[in-house]
Parts: structure tokens; sequence; C-alpha cells
């Protein structure tokens, strides 16, 4: 699909989005970013959504992927309520705070700090919980303290980028799979936790069997095919170890490439969005960590049906 194609409808889209809204008199008014995917939502309160209004919110998620809510100042509580409309949260990530302020407000800065560690490992392109039996289905995420500048969190639309690709190239990956971890994208990055006395919870760290998932992942309730990979994926099976680092890099350099399926949020105190990790990559961006940036993470769960991995054989 022509980029500029996907813009169109996607405006337009919005535009329909609207005039719905407004024929009931409610809001909330939503405005299509300029990209595949994405809209930026206002007059809507997220502490305060009604039955109607979340229904309303939940097919603009599935149409954009990505919700942006600017000025909502959510308490952890009111977060973890809004992200519970949308299934249950990750066990250990329903308030997970990524930050690099400690509990004693000192700033993490030390080369080997776990969790810096592990937010370094996530400024590379990745979908949550690939890593383990039943990947993520999507996540809120918000801002409680910024960073002057930079430290903003990057999207890409890979049901574009998949729309993207060739016809030949789309025939190829259809039958490939990927082994995905979390130990072995942190250890490629030279990024590996202290294996004793670590801060870093451990999450994803003790997945026995690095799971298996395919190349292009079908949307569970749009039936979108989209592109699935991203820094976890590795050791396609088939391929030389090589080959399969090789081809990984080349769909993530292709998915990104193209500006109009990738936004990236400067964040505001306040900000909260919403995405969907089934169709989504993400990456968090750097700053200057002598500056303390505090996000509240709220990751929901994929439906065990739809987002879990291919067995794997023994
Ligand atoms: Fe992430």
């Amino acid at each position: 699909m022509p980029a500029k194609g996907a813009i169109a409808e996607q405006q337009e889209a919005g535009i329909g989005y609207r005039r719905a809204m407004h024929s009931k008199n409610v809001g909330p008014v939503v405005t299509p970013l300029p990209k595949t995917f994405g809209a930026v939502l206002t007059d809507i309160r997220l502490a305060e959504l009604d039955d109607e209004a979340f229904s309303s919110l939940c097919d603009a998620w599935l149409t954009y992927a990505l919700l942006i809510f600017p000025g909502q100042y959510l308490t952890d509580a009111q977060q973890v309520l809004f992200a519970q409309k949308f299934g249950p949260l990750v066990e250990g990530v329903e308030a997970a705070e990524l930050s690099n302020v400690k509990s004693d407000g000192s700033l993490r800065d030390a080369p080997d700090d776990d969790m810096m560690k592990i937010i370094r490992g996530n400024m590379h392109w990745h979908q949550d919980n690939t890593y383990m039996p039943v990947q993520a289905k999507g996540a809120v995420f918000s801002a409680k303290v910024v960073p002057p500048s930079n430290g903003g969190t990057a999207f890409a639309d890979m049901r574009a980028a998949w729309a993207a690709l060739d016809e030949s190239t789309q025939f190829r990956l259809t039958s490939l799979v990927a082994h995905h971890s979390l130990v072995h994208s942190q250890q490629r990055l030279g990024e590996e936790t202290k294996s004793e006395g670590s801060e870093y919870i451990g999450y994803g760290l003790d997945v026995k069997d690095a799971p298996l998932r395919p190349l292009v992942k079908r949307h569970p309730e749009t039936g979108t095919p989209s592109l699935a990979v991203g820094r976890h994926a590795y050791g396609i099976p088939g391929l030389s170890a090589d080959d399969s680092d090789r081809l990984i890099s080349k769909l993530i350099k292709f998915a990104v490439e193209d500006e109009t399926r990738v936004y990236q949020h400067s964040w505001a105190a306040g900000d909260v969005v919403l995405w969907d990790n089934r169709c989504l990559m993400h990456r968090a961006c750097a700053w200057d960590y002598s500056e303390p940036r505090v996000m509240l993470h709220s990751r929901i769960a994929g439906d065990p049906r739809t987002e879990s991995a291919q067995p794997t054989a023994h």
C-alpha cells in the first residue's frame, strides 16, 4: 500500500470518527497523526470513562493502534484501572516504574546498573513479551517526570511495513519463524544483567526454551497482517545464525526507514499513551542520564489463544 494512500485513509478515518462522535455530542476529539497510524485524543478523561466512551475508544485503538492522551495526570491506581479495561495485566508489570531515579532519589549512573542495562536494551526496536510464552496485547504508558529534552518513545507501524513488502518477500516470510529471547537480545548488546544481586527483577530472563514466533502476525481482532520482528528475534530455523541475523536486521531497517511508518512521541508530564503490541514495534530514545525520567508502564496480557508462541520441538 503506498504510504500516501495509507495516510489519506487514516485521515479520513479520523474525520469519520470525529463526525460519528460529535453527532452523539460526546468527546473525544480524534486527530490522526500524519502517519500510517496513531491519533491524538483530547476532550476525554481516562479516569472517568463510561462504557459507551470505552467502547468507542476500543474501536479507535484497533483503527489507529496508537492513541495519545495529553495531560491526563493519572494516579498509579487510575492508570491500572484504565489498563485493566483492556484485559488482565501481566503479573509484575501492572504498574512498573521505568526510571533512572533510585528509591533514595539519586540517579542511576553506574555503567553496570542493571535497570539501565534493560532501559538501554529497550532503546532498540521491539515488541513486548515476544520472549515469553504469551506476548503482550498492549500497554498503557505514562510520563511522570520528563527530562528537558529527548527521552521520547518511538513507535513503528508493522502493518504498513508488511503491506509495503514486495509479494515475493511476503511469500518467503510467510513460512519462516524466529526464536525470541530477552537473554539473547541483552547479551548481543553486551548488556547482560548480573546473575546475582541484580536490582532488575529478572522478568523474562528465566524462560527455558526461547519461544518460536512467525515473522508475520495476523491481528486477532482486525485480521490485518503485520511484520513481526524486533530485537528479541533471532535463530530462524533453516537459516545460519548470521543469515538469520542479517534478515531480521534488514526487515527491522526496512520497517522503520519510511518516516510515514514511524512516530516519535516527545513526552510532557501527564501524557498517557496506549499502544497495540500486536502490530507495532516501539523503542525508548536516549536522554541525558543526569536528568531524571520517570515513566509508568502497565502491560496488558495477550490472549493465550492468539498471542501464544508456537510449540518448540525437543
Ligand atoms: Fe518495551
